[in-house]
């Protein structure tokens, strides 16, 4: 089945879509993007990817370009008209197409933003057989800019880590800067220390995931402790456990880091525990 996708106002097949090559994200990766989760038919978070995008939107000088409700729509009709049960729908926002190359921001008056929607179908994505076994991570310097709290489309240097942990025979990275953990190339990691869940704080230095959100706010609610403060690799590695956790992996178990094992190199129950409540609570409350 050929996909159909959303661009401008337009549903098309993905054969016929097309930019211009004089789009800002193209020439220089201006644009912002969300990746929201569907499950069962249904959008998981929908409104706290709507609202972060507001705020990368606006972080960068550029308006929402139409309302939440229409938003929330045009994910529907895509979910709809690709038959999409379970998988991610892929939204980016950019400053448009000014007609030629130039460093300053076009006009907003006279060059639209380019909006762009597609799903990918992934069955059975809430039960990937890799939380059963978990994850396992090697470290690399954090060389990103200093605003990874707007989810920009940048992503060559995050591609290059995931490259780099494939390289090691690993399957992801987590980012350290000046000594301490960020987060992971496209997740925000945890470790469990003391029976404490453990992620670094909220700031310019970390993305401010929707599923950190959702996942911390149900685990206190569990009474489980959090504390958000950063952590060395070394802390990790001796930890009781480690996850990391994303729209597209929900809570996902991390059993190795840098070659060593967490614990007995096996998904931890506090972080399985964590995977189940997210993804009840979350389907409770999906559109
Ligand atoms: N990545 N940190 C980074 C650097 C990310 O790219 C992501 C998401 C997260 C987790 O955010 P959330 O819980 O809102 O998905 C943290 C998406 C899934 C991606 O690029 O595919």
């Amino acid at each position: 089945m050929t996909r159909t996708v959303y661009v401008n106002g337009e549903y098309l097949p993905e054969t016929e879509a097309k930019v211009s090559i004089f789009d800002r994200a193209f020439l220089m990766a201006d644009g912002v993007y969300e990746v929201t989760s569907v499950l069962g038919g249904k959008l998981i978070d929908f409104e706290g990817h709507a609202v972060r995008l507001e705020r990368s939107l606006g972080e960068l000088d550029m308006k929402m370009p139409m309302s939440r409700e229409a938003l929330l729509e045009v994910h529907r009709e895509l979910v709809r008209t690709n038959e999409i049960t379970d998988g991610l729908i892929y939204l980016q926002v950019t400053r448009g197409a000014p007609g030629d190359r130039d460093f300053l921001f076009p006009d907003p008056e006279t060059t639209e933003p380019t909006v762009v929607l597609f799903t990918q179908s992934k069955p059975g994505l809430a039960n990937s057989p890799v939380a059963k076994t978990g994850i396992r991570v090697i470290s690399i310097d954090d060389l990103r800019w200093g605003r990874r709290d707007i989810k920009t489309v940048q992503l060559l240097y995050p591609s290059m880590g995931k490259m780099m942990a494939q390289k090691a025979g690993a399957d992801d990275a987590w980012m350290v800067m000046d000594g301490k953990v960020t987060e992971g190339t496209s997740n925000n990691a945890y470790i469990i220390k003391d029976g404490k869940i453990v992620t670094r704080e909220l700031s310019t230095d970390i993305l401010h995931g929707i599923t950190r959100a959702a996942v911390l706010r149900f685990a206190r609610e569990a009474q489980m402790e959090v504390e958000e403060r950063s952590f060395t690799i070394e802390e990790a590695q001796q930890a009781e456990e480690a996850f990391i956790t994303s729209a597209s992996s929900f809570v996902m178990p991390v059993v190795q880091i840098d070659g060593t094992k967490i614990g007995d190199g096996k998904p931890g129950a506090r972080t399985a525990r964590l995977r189940e409540i997210y993804l009840d609570e979350s389907l409770k409350k999906a559109v």
